[in-house]
């Protein structure tokens, strides 16, 4: 009894030596929390039944359940059926899906792809395609190596380059008087920011405000940016997922290659796939030539390699099915033209209900917007009524995403949002 009584002290001592003096990690501050992942747990912990959570960056079904592409599932089952091997990819990747993958970028007959100039690799989604392009411009980038990203961005594009080593700066983008598109504004900060920096730029559905330049805009956005040697660095994670149509939705990153530019490009196929967890994305550099794309590439390779080694195949298997598949590639495109189309009508359901509800305020932003997001231009006060009040949870400036919007919901949603703006 004794001793297993001098065994258990010893065992407590031995826990608090380590717990209180001797920890490595005992000045680690606690971090805050992901403030999008913090409204998700408030929304879980409300009881309400017609509670709605407008936070999700994820599409969701008209009854507000996630949705997997049917697309999809008929290609993971001719993958099982063809009981493919585990083997590893290559470091970047699948070739087909790199092939497939930045074709449907920039379109079947682009001279840049028949040229052989793109370096493309698979990616661990678009945020890794992101941070590839981070690390590959932090180490060969001739230019200035400060990357400005538009006022407001996605909240990771400015940790993913300082996390790089690449400081982050803003160019103006939202017009908060306007709910609207600052064109004056990024056009005046782009001609001044110094030459030959780095530009990101939203491909399309411009996340959060949901606000894209016109097409005539963007045309002008490309020749200040050339007149400027920036480099233009175009972040594509909603191709199909903004319009509906995928050739319009990647108008900006074509337009800017016919124009001579040698961009970046990341893209994603968490939203137009439906891919979120597969991690499956692809990242770009154009060259000049074929041979400087080979050095390039081979470059890329180097930076990948101690990160990840190799990246994952299933997803990359999903993709190169669908875009390989003329059958399947036609389904997939009314499917994600679909959940466009969803998220365009509940767009249009919630400006006429505000209307209904005897609202007197300019709601056209709504559906000017697009995409996943809209920037309904509400204050933090206002928001915070709308999740006190009305169990209705989103992030603090006012971003709600239209995927949680429903047929069941929109009422409720339009009602709280003019109680709480009158
Ligand atoms: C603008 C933008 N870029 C990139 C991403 C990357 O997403 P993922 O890494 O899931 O592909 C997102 C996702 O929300 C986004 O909104």
């Amino acid at each position: 009894m004794l001793v297993k009584f001098s065994k258990l002290l010893k065992a407590s001592q031995n826990c608090n030596h380590f717990s209180k003096s001797l920890s490595w990690w005992s000045k680690v501050e606690m971090g805050p929390p992901d403030a999008i992942l913090g409204i998700t747990e408030a929304f879980k912990k409300d009881t309400h039944p017609q509670k709605i959570n407008l936070g999700v960056g994820a599409y969701r079904d008209d009854n507000g359940k996630p949705y997997v592409l049917n697309s999809v599932i008929q290609a993971e089952e001719q993958i099982m059926n063809e009981r493919m091997d585990k083997e590893y990819a290559a470091i970047h990747g699948i070739p087909q899906f790199c092939a497939k993958a930045i074709e449907l970028a920039l379109g079947d007959n682009s001279p840049i792809i028949k040229n052989g100039l793109n370096a493309t690799v698979q990616s661990i989604s678009g945020t890794g395609a992101l941070r590839i392009g981070a690390v590959f411009l932090q180490k060969f980038f001739p230019g200035n190596k400060e990357v400005y990203v538009p006022d407001p961005t996605w909240g990771n594009h400015i940790p993913i380059f300082n996390h790089s080593g690449l400081p982050v700066k803003k160019y103006r983008y939202y017009d908060a008087k306007t709910v609207g598109f600052d064109f004056k504004g990024a056009m005046e900060d782009l001609s001044k920011i110094p030459e030959k920096s780095i530009v990101l730029l939203h491909a399309c559905a411009h996340n959060p405000t949901g606000i894209d330049p016109k097409k005539e805009q963007w045309k002008e956005l490309s020749d200040i940016i050339k007149k400027k040697n920036h480099f233009p660095f175009f972040d594509m994670a909603y191709q199909g997922f903004a319009s509906g149509d995928v050739a319009n939705d990647a108008f900006a990153v074509r337009h800017f290659l016919s124009e001579g530019h040698q961009i970046a490009l990341a893209q994603s196929f968490a939203k137009n796939l439906g891919l979120y967890g597969e991690r499956i994305g692809a990242f770009t550099i154009v060259s000049s030539s074929a041979e400087e794309a080979a050095r390039v590439l081979s470059q890329i390779k180097i930076l990948i390699r101690p990160m990840y080694s190799n990246p994952p195949i299933h997803g990359g298997r999903i993709v190169t099915k669908i875009l390989s598949d003329p059958k399947l590639k036609s389904q997939w495109l009314l499917e994600v033209k679909g959940m466009a189309d969803r998220i365009i009508s509940v767009r249009e359901k919630l400006k006429s209900q505000l209307a209904a509800e005897g609202s007197k305020k300019n709601w056209n932003h709504i559906t000017d917007q697009i995409g996943m997001f809209c920037y309904t231009g509400l204050t933090p006060q206002q928001v915070e009524r709308l999740t006190k009040e009305f169990n209705i949870y989103l992030t603090k400036d006012g971003r709600i995403s239209m995927a949680g919007v429903t047929s069941k919901n929109y009422k409720k949603l339009a009602h709280a949002m003019h109680e709480v703006t009158k």
